[in-house]
């Protein structure tokens, strides 16, 4: 199964809109390809949909992820994930973001999309963390596309992501091959920590990449300074991981309503004040929250629907926020407050215990 149709998008103006509302004007979109019209098919033609800078392909601009989430074991139940799938799939959404790293969340998203027959029709991202036998050894990093691919059941994936930069330059050089030969679309590079942003934004800088994953909320903003920027500068789209900040950003909203400018702007919940800050960011191609919950997915990619703020809105917005007695020590919070997780991953990280 080849990649992502991406005749089966629509022309939308969010870009332009964002860009116009942030100042910026359009001279970023006079770009070759950047805004492309494709025949209006499977997509709303009224969801927020970005454009890849690098070829103008568009994309919903909430995706999906799956650490931790997606990652059960044989046997256990997983029909509530399947649900999940299925909602984000109905409302709009099209980009899954996932990881060999993720434990068994590859075998789960393949095997879903699968039963669902929606798999031509993800944007799957995908990531590679290996090392090899040797300096600049790619072997390892061949064998675990192949074995991404066998449990996607995709023979293409669409956008291949060195994973938390680990041996960048080897696995950099292996996807630029393999986007050569068709067997990726896209490449990029992604982190969660903004102290490793300073070993990211050159790769950026340089125009390397088509995508950087990054952490951006509204509690995480350190991406302002050099990554997002950069992407503007190059053409670099940009995906957003940890937009609820693992849920913490959910703790210390716990029990207060919605400020009244936020019917404005489209919002109904939390989630999607916090998404929709997010993907008002001209330079952000879409964000990947991850959920357990189909009522929680419903409303994460409701995200798609209406306005998105200008920049005096995201002001406003960022203003309420950090006027919540907790909001400035959300990073340092415990992750998934209240959760509890049971696949491989969770297995793995056990503490070594000592010796005897
Ligand atoms: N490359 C990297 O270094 C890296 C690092 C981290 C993450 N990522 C990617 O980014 C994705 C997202 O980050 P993340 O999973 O760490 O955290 P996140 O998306 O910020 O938060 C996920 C948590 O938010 C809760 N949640 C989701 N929607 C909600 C809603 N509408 N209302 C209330 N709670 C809601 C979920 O709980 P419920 O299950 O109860 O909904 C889940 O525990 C990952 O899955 C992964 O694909 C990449």
């Amino acid at each position: 199964m080849k990649g992502f149709d991406a005749t089966k998008t629509t022309v939308d103006t969010s870009r332009r809109n964002a860009l116009k509302a942030l100042g910026l004007g359009t001279a970023a979109l006079a770009a070759p390809g950047l805004l492309r019209s494709g025949p209006a098919l499977a997509i709303p033609a009224d969801l927020a949909m970005k454009p890849i800078p690098r070829t103008g392909e568009k994309v919903p601009a909430i995706g999906l992820g799956t650490h931790m989430t997606f990652d059960v074991k044989p046997g256990k139940p997983r029909e509530h994930l399947r649900e999940v799938m299925k909602i984000f799939f109905d409302g709009g959404g099209r980009v899954i973001d996932t990881s060999p790293l993720y434990g068994l969340a590859e075998v789960s998203i393949g095997d879903f999309a699968t039963a669902l027959g929606i798999t031509g029709q993800l944007f799957m991202a995908d990531k590679i963390w290996v090392t090899g036998e040797w300096l600049g050894d790619d072997s390892h990093a061949q064998q675990q596309l192949r074995r991404s691919m066998e449990r996607l059941w995709r023979d293409q994936i669409d956008l291949m992501q060195v994973h938390s930069l680990v041996n960048a330059r080897t696995v950099i050089r292996a996807m630029q091959d393999w986007k050569n030969d068709g067997q990726i679309r896209y490449i990029g590079a992604s982190h969660h920590l903004p102290s490793y942003y300073h070993l990211m934004a050159p790769w950026v800088e340089k125009g390397t990449l088509d995508f950087a994953q990054v952490r951006y909320s509204l509690a995480t903003r350190e991406a302002e300074e050099r990554i997002l920027p950069a992407a503007l500068d190059t053409g670099t789209a940009v995906m957003v991981n940890m937009p609820f900040e693992k849920a913490r950003l959910f703790k210390i909203v716990k029990g207060r309503p919605l400020p009244d400018f936020a019917s404005e702007i489209g919002c109904e919940t939390w989630a999607q004040f916090f998404l929709k800050w997010i993907i008002s960011h001209p330079a952000v191609t879409c964000a990947i929250p991850a959920t357990t919950n189909p009522k929680h997915q419903a409303d994460n990619i409701g995200a798609l629907n209406g306005p998105l703020p200008d920049q005096e809105m995201r002001s406003r917005m960022l203003k309420h926020m950090q006027a919540i007695p907790e909001f400035d020590k959300v990073a340092k919070m415990p992750a998934y407050p209240g959760k509890t997780f049971d696949g491989v991953v969770k297995r793995g990280s056990r503490k070594p215990s000592k010796s005897k």
